[in-house]
């Protein structure tokens, strides 16, 4: 039995979504809408939730605004006592669904954009008219009175934007702005040669996001989610496996990250078959790599065992091949140099063009 809650849930309801972002976190084997997970099942997983003890909700995707009972989904997680937030593109969040949307329950939105300029932005989601529709479920957002999160992701595309992106995150009366450099993992590890900034490039923007924190003080919060790959020590994925987060796929498999299905040897428990308490409590994958016994070294008896809980398990796979070694993100990984390696080499590739995420491959 553990004792530890799940703060959150993520529900990824769809991986359908008018956009083809190239750094999408989704796996490059998308789910098919005839897979999707029912009305009913999510409700009893959002009931699931918060008799666990979780908090809050991040009805997410895909394009959680594609599935035509989002209204009905927000209410359920809305009664179950989840506070509820989205997270979307934007494109198809008018005044008409948001009123819907907040009669539900809906507390929070989350948009995300793809910079300040329409058309380089619209040519990195490939889609069409997407920065307009962006602007405008913005602009309802605030005008409803509901709390604004903008999530930039950055890239060696945008990256130099920063200072217009923060601009741009006031100008539309967000509350909270997330500058989240690309984390790599499903369709952006596919498109990290095109993706990946310069380090030189990442340590203005590190610096600029500095002083934005303290000049807009009071006005705009700014979260800043840094590269692993330019990193000396790896963040807490997910705030450790299995302590915080439970991640539900579209259809249904319930896993401790969103990129926790890549991992070779594990059967991931479904919602269908399995309460969320019992999978929380007894599954073999959510405990797999809970707490620090599984650790090795370095970071067994590391002082930083229980800060970052040994990193991130998909990118240790993705890089050395183990999920049960160190995040090379760590600069006390044998593997740091090589991913460094790695990124220096990405950045300088000179490669522009991108693998859109599509349904299908
Ligand atoms: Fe974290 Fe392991 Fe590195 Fe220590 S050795 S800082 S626990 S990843
Ligand atoms: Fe799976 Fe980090 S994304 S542990």
């Amino acid at each position: 039995m553990t004792e530890l809650t799940p703060i959150g849930l993520l529900a990824e309801l769809t991986h359908r979504c008018p956009l083809g972002c190239p750094y999408c976190s989704n796996p490059l084997e998308l789910t098919r809408a005839n897979q999707e997970l029912d009305t009913k099942t999510w409700t009893r997983v959002f009931e699931d939730a918060a008799s666990l003890g979780a908090m809050h909700v991040h009805l997410s995707g895909g394009e959680p605004l594609v599935r035509k009972d989002i209204a009905e989904l927000t209410n359920a997680a809305h009664l179950a006592g989840l506070y509820t937030n989205l997270i979307t593109s934007g494109v198809g969040l008018n005044a008409q669904s948001l009123t819907e949307l907040r009669a539900a329950g809906l507390d929070h939105v989350q948009i995300s954009i793809q910079g300040v300029d329409p058309t380089r932005a619209d040519a990195i989601a490939h889609f069409k008219g997407g920065a307009k529709a962006k602007r405008e479920a913005a602009r309802v957002v605030v005008e409803e009175g509901l709390a604004l999160t903008i999530n930039a992701v950055i890239h060696r595309g945008n990256i130099k934007d920063l200072p217009a992106i923060i601009d741009l995150a006031v100008e539309w009366g967000a509350g909270r702005l997330e500058v989240a450099h690309v984390q790599y993992h499903g369709w952006a590890i596919a498109n990290r040669a095109s993706l990946m900034p310069a380090r030189e490039d990442f340590l203005t923007a590190a610096k600029l996001v500095e002083d934005a924190r303290k000049s807009l003080e009071g006005t705009l919060v700014i979260d800043h989610v840094i590269p692993d790959y330019y990193a000396e020590r790896p963040k807490a994925c997910m705030g450790g496996w299995g302590r915080q987060v439970i991640v539900v796929t579209p259809d249904g498999r319930a896993l401790p990250c969103h990129a926790a299905a890549t991992l070779p040897g594990f059967a991931f428990d479904n919602v269908k078959d399995r309460s969320l308490a019992e999978i929380w409590e007894t599954s073999e994958a959510f405990q797999k790599f809970r707490g620090t016994a599984w650790m090795p070294k370095p970071c067994q008896g590391c002082d930083r065992a229980e800060i970052d809980w040994g990193g991130c398990r998909c990118q240790a796979f993705a890089i050395t091949g183990n999920a049960a070694t160190t995040d090379p993100a760590c600069a006390l990984s044998p593997e740091h140099t090589k991913l460094r390696e790695m990124a220096t080499a990405d950045a300088a590739s000179g490669i522009s063009t991108y693998r859109f995420r599509r349904i299908g491959g």
